[in-house]
């Protein structure tokens, strides 16, 4: 019987290490399977754990209003050390570019277990930006002994960092197998969930939605003003259109953004939803604006134009397909390629092609039946 550890913290990883959980427990004959999250989002997190109705085994409770990353990094790490103790688990599960995935690498490397890095390989090749993303992720790729990458482009990534080929497998990113599943969840016909009912009642769906969120540090400050003001102008031009904005819980987020936005009418900001209420939502839009790299990875799927507010994508899939256009934080060019969309038709059309470069929703299977043929 082997013993893995799947350590998350945030939204992100959790909705993307949560259908691995559901393939390990299919397997309880070859796994004992154990969870443990640091917490490192606390709101946000429990969302998505309801959702997909996972109960954790260890819970470090570590989130603090406006935290640190040195106090963050410190904390993870010496909370993780008698959690490995306990369970003395084979392999430790962590995913991506968190501070989580970072500090719980170097936690796992020291109890001796084999790290197996979930959505291996992604690099912008800029050791600032994202920030603190691309070097937490470098760290981690450092350190695992089993890198799951995405992408032919991911593996190609670490290849160039030496890592050796045995120990790279393509599975397709896990955030298909989680968006596949709750779209036929969503779609089942008895499905009721009391979030969408409320934007059902509380939405004009005959105006365009423009759906927005954002969160990367490297936008805090002067990048989310300058987010916030092309938002304001495109709302001001545009009374066919409707933003809607589901507010990261971050305070360096919160205060610009309902400073700046508050009081406009065709501008909704709202608390984030649930996973199955945003996907819901993103369905339902005619563009998404976004800093965010799991929602680069899901538009595509739903056919849905990305206007990704950063300077660099670690994800050039999908830019190269057309669906994801990058235009930073520049607010004229926000205003300029937004503007393009709503008015040109071939163009727009030109960009909601259904297009799945990043898996087929059998990512887990993969990873899963990669690990029980090691001895
Ligand atoms: C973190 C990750 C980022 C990831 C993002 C996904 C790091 C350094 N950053 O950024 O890579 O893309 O999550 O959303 O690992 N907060 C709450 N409730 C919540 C979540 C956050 O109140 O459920 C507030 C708290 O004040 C918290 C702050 O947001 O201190 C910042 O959270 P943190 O995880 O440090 O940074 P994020 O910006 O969320
Ligand atoms: N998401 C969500 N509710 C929201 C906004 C986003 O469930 O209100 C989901 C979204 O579908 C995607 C993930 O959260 O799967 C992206 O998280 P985030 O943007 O916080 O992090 P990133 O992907 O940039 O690391």
């Amino acid at each position: 019987m082997k013993k893995n550890l799947i350590v998350f913290g945030t939204r992100p990883e959790a909705i993307k290490m949560a259908p691995l959980v559901k393939e390990f427990e299919k397997h309880t004959a070859s796994f004992e399977t154990r969870v443990c999250i640091t917490a490192q989002h606390r709101e946000m997190l429990d969302q998505v754990l309801a959702f997909f109705e996972i109960t954790p085994y260890y819970d470090l409770d570590l989130m603090r209003p406006n935290q640190n990353l040195y106090t963050l990094t410190a904390t993870i790490i010496e909370s993780l050390k008698p959690v490995l103790e306990d369970f003395q688990p084979d392999f430790v599960y962590v995913h991506g570019d968190t501070t989580t995935t970072m500090a719980a690498s170097i936690a796992a490397f020291y109890s001796g277990a084999k790290i197996c890095h979930v959505e291996a390989g992604l690099r912008t090749f800029n050791k600032r930006n994202p920030f603190p993303e691309e070097l937490n992720r470098s760290i981690a790729g450092r350190i695992a002994d089993y890198h799951f990458a995405p992408t032919e482009t991911a593996k190609a990534n670490l290849l160039k960092e030496n890592i050796s080929a045995k120990s790279i497998v393509v599975t397709g990113n896990t955030v298909i197998d989680a968006l596949m599943f709750s779209v036929a969840k969503l779609h089942t016909q008895n499905y009721s969930d009391n979030e969408i009912d409320t934007l059902k009642n509380t939405i004009d769906f005959n105006k365009k939605i423009i759906l927005v969120t954002g969160h990367r540090r490297e936008n805090h400050g002067q990048g989310f003003i300058d987010i916030c003001k092309a938002l304001k102008q495109i709302a001001e031009n545009h009374s066919e259109a409707l933003i809607i904005y589901p507010v990261h819980l971050n305070p360096n987020v919160q205060k610009p953004v309902y400073k700046l936005l508050g009081e406009i009418s065709n501008i909704k900001l709202i608390s984030p939803l649930s996973y199955p209420a945003f996907v819901w939502l993103m369905e339902k839009s005619f563009l998404i604006l976004t800093d965010s790299g799991g929602i680069q990875e899901e538009a595509p799927s739903l056919g849905k134009p990305v206007l990704v507010m950063r300077e660099t994508t670690e994800r050039p899939e999908a830019v190269e397909a057309g669906t994801v256009i990058l235009v930073g934080t520049n607010t004229d060019k926000i205003i300029y390629e937004t503007e393009k969309l709503l008015k040109d038709k071939e163009h727009y059309l030109q960009r909601t092609k259904l297009y799945n470069p990043y898996g087929d929703g059998k990512a887990c299977a993969r990873i899963c039946g990669f690990i029980a043929q090691i001895y």
